[in-house]
């Protein structure tokens, strides 16, 4: 229910827009990334749980393995039952997902919805998907004519938002997080929920002011540990943003993300499977083993690492080397048993109020409004602000010149009241409201 105002709070005020400019339709703001071929990459989903729901049902709604859903979020797989596990309803996850460059930008078009009788756009869109796609966008993507006649059992396919942006952020490598604002946000607390900085979240958003609305999807980069396994290996190029890890190698192997160093570090699973040998060659250690010597010339560091999965085997590598100091103990990131309720780190953001037009619904509010849609090509890119509806967008210099020039209009109560009418009809929400 909250998720469900949240977005369409902004809903709400860019279709007040759109009607007084009577431009096409128009969105929160949210990041796009043009690409120009046909791979993909991997991303991440800011996604908080409208109710109750089992590990396998947040798995199944996004169509991914819920292992990975698991890892990404460092929750222990090993716990008993953990698939069967009940997360608590606004619990915010992480959840990975393949980006795909579709029709020259970057989206998620591998996640579908089987509608059930209660289900309409709004609900499924701010609700059930918290956000990451607009009714709109629904309607869109599957050629809906009529909104209000949802055929119950109807496949639906629900567009995601992602970026990729090469996998780095200032040359370092990166997976990008679609992150959708909530009531409560501000950016700089984004910046520092996340270990960045407010300049860099606005260079990767193209952003001209600190402003953020609700319902905007913003496009966090989370500082990722990549690998260095030959290209021949099936697992070639793993990246494991910090905070989780992964299962790799069959499920034999598991990588985490140092968060200090942000090395990658490999030892077996816990999940018991029959794996091909870890043990390195011509040496007694196992895969994640270090030892170490202090010698007289310094501190002689010996380790078996992962290198890759390649025909089904493990690639183990011993690697020699001579440091000043010996390293400390290894800094992994701690996994957490499944969550039960929320806590304080793990809920972002609860909405206050029900849908209602703010009372002080002049300038501030409305002149804070972002455009639709941001292009950004690469990280250190110049400011590129797109009009048009997603996922076509034009180039223009300078920040959307049309929406700065229509705010003061939006002061006049009288366009106001006219658009509220409309509002409402296009929402189709009962006017007793
Ligand atoms: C992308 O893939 C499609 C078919 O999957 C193909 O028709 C198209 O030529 C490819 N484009 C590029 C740029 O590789
Ligand atoms: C959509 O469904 C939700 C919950 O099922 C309901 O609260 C809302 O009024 C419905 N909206 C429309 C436009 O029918
Ligand atoms: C993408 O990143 C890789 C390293 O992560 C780099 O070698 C390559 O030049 C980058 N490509 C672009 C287009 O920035
Ligand atoms: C990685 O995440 C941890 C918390 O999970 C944080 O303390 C650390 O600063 C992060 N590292 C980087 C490089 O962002
Ligand atoms: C080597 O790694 C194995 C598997 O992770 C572990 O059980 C064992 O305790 C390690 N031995 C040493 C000496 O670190």
């Amino acid at each position: 229910m909250p998720n469900q105002n949240t977005s369409l709070h902004c809903t709400f005020l860019l279709l007040i827009l759109h009607v007084l400019l009577n431009a096409a339709p128009m969105r929160c703001k949210s990041t796009i990334e043009p690409c120009s071929n046909n791979g993909s990459c991997n991303a991440l989903l800011g996604y908080t749980l409208y109710t109750d729901l089992k590990v396998s049902e947040v798995a199944s709604l996004f169509q991914i393995d819920p292992m990975a859903l698991l890892t990404a979020n460092a929750i222990d797989i090993s716990y008993p039952d953990v698939e069967h596990h009940i997360l608590p309803s606004k619990l915010f996850l992480k959840v990975p997902i393949t980006c795909s460059c579709v029709d020259g930008i970057r989206k998620s078009v591998s996640t579908h919805y089987r509608t059930r009788p209660s289900d309409n756009l709004s609900s499924i869109a701010n609700s059930i998907y918290g956000g990451l796609v607009s009714p709109d966008q629904l309607r869109e993507a599957n050629s809906i004519a009529d909104p209000s006649v949802l055929d119950v059992g109807q496949n639906l396919l629900v567009p995601l938002p992602c970026t990729c942006f090469n996998e780095s952020d200032n040359s370092l490598p990166s997976i990008y997080l679609s992150y959708v604002v909530q009531p409560i946000d501000t950016l700089a607390a984004i910046a520092a929920r996340y270990f960045t900085t407010l300049t860099d979240l606005m260079n990767v958003n193209d952003m001209g002011t600190t402003t953020i609305s609700d319902g905007d999807i913003l496009a966090v980069p989370i500082p990722a540990c990549a690998s260095k396994f030959p290209n021949y290996a099936s697992d070639f190029g793993l990246l494991v943003p910090n905070g989780s890890y992964t299962i790799a190698a069959g499920h034999c192997v598991q990588c985490s993300c140092g968060p200090r160093d942000l090395n990658l570090y490999c030892v077996p699973s816990s999940l018991a499977v029959s794996c091909s040998s870890m043990q390195c060659k011509s040496s007694n250690l196992m895969l994640g083993n270090v030892t170490v010597h202090q010698s007289s010339s310094g501190c002689k560091v010996t380790s078996c690492n992962y290198d890759g999965f390649v025909s089904d085997t493990i690639i183990t590598t011993l690697s020699l080397s001579l440091q000043p100091r010996c390293p400390g103990s290894q800094h992994l990131p701690p996994l957490i048993p499944p969550p039960t309720s929320v806590t304080k780190e793990s809920v972002f953001a609860i909405a206050p109020s029900p849908l209602l037009l703010p009372s002080s619904s002049s300038s501030p509010l409305l002149s804070s409004l972002p455009s639709e849609g941001t292009v950004r090509t690469a990280p250190e890119s110049s400011v590129m602000p797109a009009t048009g509806s997603f996922p076509r967008f034009s180039h223009t210099n300078g920040p959307d010149s049309r929406i700065a020039s229509a705010a003061p209009s939006l002061v006049n109560p009288l366009p106001l009241m006219f658009t509220f009418m409309l509002l409402l009809i296009k929402l189709m929400i009962p006017v007793a409201l």
